[in-house]
């Protein structure tokens, strides 16, 4: 092995070897991947490493309520509503009908049901509706880039004083960095940092991350105090 350059199979081969260690198997978040892929949904969730260390994170504020938007087959909602107490709650917002209904089965599956909440529609839609009375402790954006600041003003007015607002895939191989890249993914994450270098409400960094999926990053920030 090399270790001037390295690629996907070297981060993957890393990843198994940490989780080797560190993640319990887990039938029921296989079989969430599992039911997912047979139902045609894309392979967009986070890996074991990333769902386990969004759990830690969560539970490391002791988070009580969570707020998700894009929920795909629920592979990260499962991963949060395991780090809840048992009234804990985790609202997840999903435009998709098929992507909710495959959610739901793999969620009952999992023996979560009373703690998460899949909120069907366009989540820009849904969260206006939600009063800002519902605190968050925490909220994870990971749906349509495009829409990245909008869910991110959203999320800063339902997440509470000090409380955690993470965005997944800013990074994107780095193409978000290069000049000469652009799409409406890019460049929605693009507005994101803009909107974040004006904004005095939030502290924030990025965390790029590699591994089983690629070359991408996790955005961290938090409400500052009000
Ligand atoms: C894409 C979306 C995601 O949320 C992700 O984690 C990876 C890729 C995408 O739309 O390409
Ligand atoms: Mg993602």
């Amino acid at each position: 092995m090399s270790f001037t350059t390295s690629d996907v199979n070297d981060w993957t081969r890393s990843d198994i070897y940490h989780n080797s260690f560190l993640i319990s198997p887990d039938a029921t978040l296989d079989s969430t991947l599992k039911l997912s892929e047979q139902n045609g949904l894309p392979p967009y969730a986070v890996s074991a490493a990333q769902g386990k260390f969004l759990y830690l994170l969560a539970k490391s504020i002791q988070a009580h309520r969570i707020l998700e938007v894009g929920t795909l087959g629920g592979y990260s909602t499962i991963w949060f509503a395991k780090a809840l107490p048992p009234d804990g709650e985790i609202i997840t917002c999903e435009i998709s009908e098929h992507y909710a209904k495959v959610a739901q089965q793999n969620i009952d599956h999992a023996g979560l049901t009373s703690r998460v909440k899949i909120l069907l529609g366009p989540a820009i839609d849904t969260l206006s509706r939600l009063h800002s009375d519902e605190t968050f402790d925490l909220a994870f954006i990971d749906a349509d880039k495009q829409s990245n600041v909008d869910y991110f003003i959203q999320a800063k007015r339902l997440v509470r004083n000090q409380g955690v607002i993470i965005v997944d895939n800013v990074v994107r191989s780095g193409r978000v960095a290069d000049p000469i890249q652009s799409d409406p993914s890019i460049d929605g994450v693009r507005r994101l940092l803009q909107y974040i270098q004006n904004d005095s409400t939030v502290e924030a960094t990025t965390m790029g991350t590699v591994g089983e999926k690629g070359y991408d990053g996790f955005l961290f920030a938090i409400n500052k105090p009000r």
